[in-house]
């Protein structure tokens, strides 16, 4: 099972960056974690951030290439990059979209998001722990899609 995180743009500053909502753990020290359960739950992780929409984009067609399925903290491009959506849409690969803050008690332009349309489903406010939580389920929806598309055999 292959998987790739996606970090949009400043998410790189994560730790320095008002830690006070984005609490204070790197984005290495995310990614490691991410890693971690990764490796336990026999999954291969991918890592990629930028900080331009372009080559978000560009991984994200990528990703259909290899990749079974993918979660992405779409950063404020979440909120207003139609193209971004389109991409997802485009390889249709099951997608969990993650934000470490709860959108829903910021500004009101943070309560929009043009992605949850394409995704399976979308996490906040849990601080690290919403990419936790969207590996974690990544991975159990995936390996339950494998096993319901597996043959199954019929005893006599
Ligand atoms: C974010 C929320 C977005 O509104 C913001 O622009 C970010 C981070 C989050 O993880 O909480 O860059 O995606």
């Amino acid at each position: 099972m292959k998987i790739l995180l996606i970090h949009g743009p400043n998410l790189n500053l994560l730790g320095r960056r008002e830690p006070q909502i984005y609490g204070t753990a790197g984005l290495d020290e995310i990614n490691r974690r991410m890693q971690r359960t990764a490796e336990e739950n026999g999954a291969e992780l991918r890592v990629f951030q930028s900080n331009s929409e372009g080559a978000l984009i560009d991984a994200i067609h990528e990703a259909c290439n290899w990749a079974d399925g993918i979660v992405i903290n779409p950063g404020a491009y979440g909120h207003y990059s139609y193209a971004m959506r389109d991409a997802l849409a485009a390889v249709a690969l099951p997608t969990i979209e993650v934000h470490l803050s709860n959108v829903y008690a910021r500004e009101e332009f943070r309560y929009k998001s043009v992605i949850s349309a394409v995704v399976i489903g979308s996490i906040c406010g849990l601080g690290w722990r919403s990419y936790l939580c969207a590996m974690e389920s990544l991975i159990g929806i995936l390996s339950d899609r494998e096993q319901a598309a597996r043959p199954s055999i019929t005893p006599l």
